[in-house]
């Protein structure tokens, strides 16, 4: 089958997902699958609609490849893709949502606030902040509302370093989740189904050098240590894998995700987010797993190709 691999667009994460489109291509083209990377820009309309691939691979984060609307411009053309459905998307991509969701399947999940600016403006920043922080305590971690990367998100350890918190999270988004700050070991489950249902490969434990995973720790060799698998006791890695895959189930999901949680102190695993287009750059979790599984990314993506156009 023609395969095209959308990456790039017009997403704060663009540039993250050209890494990621070129890791997706090199990966399809060395099972000798006939693939193309391509710019999600308007010039895509007409090609979808008059010369369309096979299937589609979305390597596509943040807004649009991520949040359902790309996927319901495919399912409008008839063109068959890899990954979760336009409306599962939409739910994961908003974190509230996705949070309530969780919740009510009964996922631990932070506590949590969403706050749109124009109530942070109404209300006055130091009433709403100081409710927030009666209601959550400290610290808390402020992050946008739909957003990925670690980009306008932050964790503030005082009460002061909300406002600052909050206009870095507001210059991404118009609602900010404000979310306890859960301290622990941070890990990331990726989950695939390739036919059997779905099944999650081990988990990558995340040790940012400078204590942060934000943008620069997530991207830049060196920065951040992972260790595969985790270093978890078998219990709690069991526990951490279930509750993965029950977010899975939970958000709808479909072919491959990655789950974000973190352990707390007592071994207990609470989910922070769900990706429905995880990052697939060199430095990546979701191919990192699938190296520790002893899979290879291109066959597991010819599957998944496979799967959506049969
Ligand atoms: N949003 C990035 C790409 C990730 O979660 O991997």
């Amino acid at each position: 089958p023609h395969v095209l691999v959308l990456a790039g667009g017009l997403s704060y994460e663009r540039d993250v997902s050209l890494r990621s489109g070129r890791r997706v291509l090199d990966a399809l083209r060395a099972t000798g699958l006939s693939a193309e990377l391509r710019d999600a820009d308007v010039t895509l309309l007409p090609t979808l609609q008059e010369d369309p691939p096979d299937a589609v691979v979305i390597a596509l984060h943040g807004a649009t490849g991520e949040d359902g609307s790309l996927r319901g411009v495919l399912d409008l053309c008839g063109v068959p893709y890899v990954g979760s459905t336009a409306a599962s998307a939409r739910l994961a991509w908003d974190k509230p949502s996705a949070k309530s969701r969780l919740r009510e399947a009964g996922i631990p999940t932070p506590d949590w606030v969403a706050l749109p600016h124009d109530r942070f403006s109404e209300l006055g920043a130091e009433a709403v902040l100081s409710r927030i922080s009666d209601r959550l305590g400290l610290p808390l971690m402020v992050k946008p509302a739909e957003g990925g990367s670690g980009l306008g998100a932050s964790v503030a350890r005082e009460s002061s370093a909300l406002p600052a918190a909050m206009v870095g999270c507001f210059a991404y988004d118009s609602t900010a989740l404000v979310e306890k700050y859960v301290t622990g070991t941070s890990v990331a489950v990726s989950v695939l189904d390739l036919g059997e249902g779905p099944f999650p490969l081990p988990a990558v434990e995340i040790v940012p050098r400078n204590g942060i995973y934000d943008y620069a720790a997530r991207y830049t060799a060196g920065l951040t240590t992972w260790h595969t698998p985790a270093r978890l006791t078998p219990p709690v890695a069991d526990a951490v894998a279930s509750l993965a895959l029950a977010a899975y189930k939970a958000l709808g999901l479909r072919d491959l995700s990655r789950v974000d949680l973190i352990v707390d102190p007592h071994g207990t695993p609470h989910v922070l987010g769900v990706n429905v287009s995880p990052g697939m750059t060199e430095t990546s979790l979701l191919p990192l797993a699938v190296q520790t599984a002893g899979l290879d990314l291109g066959k597991i993506l010819t599957t998944l190709v496979t799967q959506a156009t049969t």
